[in-house]
């Protein structure tokens, strides 16, 4: 039979589940996000996320609406906590762009590369999860990278899990939102979590530090703390744990900040980027 735009684009008749990456991730198909979401396809939905840790739809037409309303079904939207609004509507949805109109920026978090971090872990209760919508994309560059914190925690050598056991370490957030800072005298916030952390769903460990935010291990002398966060750093971002996102205008992701990390590869300034954000409130760390 002849392939058409319709055949091409026709829905897979039922929910369908296709594996993205050794390290993570993977892709729903058959579900169109402006529908409505019985029980049983959120059940589906949450099954698959707790298995993959971040999933993607592609091929979705959501507006501001129909996105928040897709994260509503996972639990409370997030307020942003950038200052800004980005929305009349929703005070939880922050644009992710470099695009700028008038000689100001449209979104947060500007040009070029980003760190492997996890949202909102320099408060006391961070995002569990991040719904990222891609409008328009670079045509190179501007990728999302996601690392596995389970894998990276249950890889670690015995050494190293016991002397990060019970430990907390201190998360903050300065003025340089896309890469690490020497100091963070100017955080403007911060908060201590357990350096490893169990998921509330899976019952699993998960390494709980990153490059951009992560900045002392609490009760060990600072140069020992500083080579330990560097031994991790450069453990959990290593490739083996991570899946490269390149995106197409109408994907939406939806990543579990509780055992993932994310960061952006860089892209050209003279292109515009706009994704379109709602994260989802979490838990305590434990
Ligand atoms: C984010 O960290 O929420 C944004 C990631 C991206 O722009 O790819």
């Amino acid at each position: 039979m002849a392939t058409t735009a319709t055949t091409l684009h026709k829905k897979p008749a039922a929910f369908a589940v296709q594996q993205l990456s050794p390290a993570l991730g993977a892709e729903i198909l058959g579900v169109d996000l402006r529908d409505p979401i019985s029980d049983s396809l959120k059940q589906k939905f949450l099954d698959t996320w707790h298995e993959h840790l971040v999933i993607l739809l592609r091929n979705q037409r959501l507006d501001e609406d129909s996105q928040v309303r897709f994260a509503e079904t996972f639990g409370a939207p997030a307020k942003t906590t950038s200052g800004r609004a980005f929305s009349t509507k929703h005070p939880s949805v922050m644009l992710i762009s470099n695009i700028r109109e008038d000689g100001k920026p449209i979104g947060a978090l500007p040009d070029g590369e980003m760190h492997f971090h996890s949202d909102q872990c320099h408060q006391e209760i961070p995002a569990k999860a991040t719904l990222l919508y891609a409008i328009e994309v670079p045509s190179k560059g501007g990728n999302t990278l996601f690392s596995n914190a389970y894998s990276a925690y249950e890889a670690l050598p015995e050494d190293l899990k016991a002397r990060i056991a019970g430990r907390r370490a201190l998360n903050a957030y300065t003025t340089d939102t896309t890469v690490r800072s020497a100091n963070y005298d100017d955080a403007k916030s911060s908060h201590w979590h357990p350096v490893v952390r169990t998921h509330p769903a899976t019952g699993r460990k998960a390494l709980y530090v990153n490059r951009l935010m992560t900045r002392e291990i609490e009760g060990l002398a600072r140069d020992e703390s500083d080579a330990i966060l560097q031994r991790l750093f450069d453990h959990q971002e290593q490739p083996k744990f991570v899946y490269e996102h390149v995106w197409r205008p109408g994907d939406i992701l939806m990543w579990d900040n509780r055992c993932t990390l994310h960061a952006r590869t860089d892209f050209s300034s003279g292109e515009r980027r706009l994704l379109r954000r709602v994260t989802i409130l979490g838990e305590k760390p434990v």
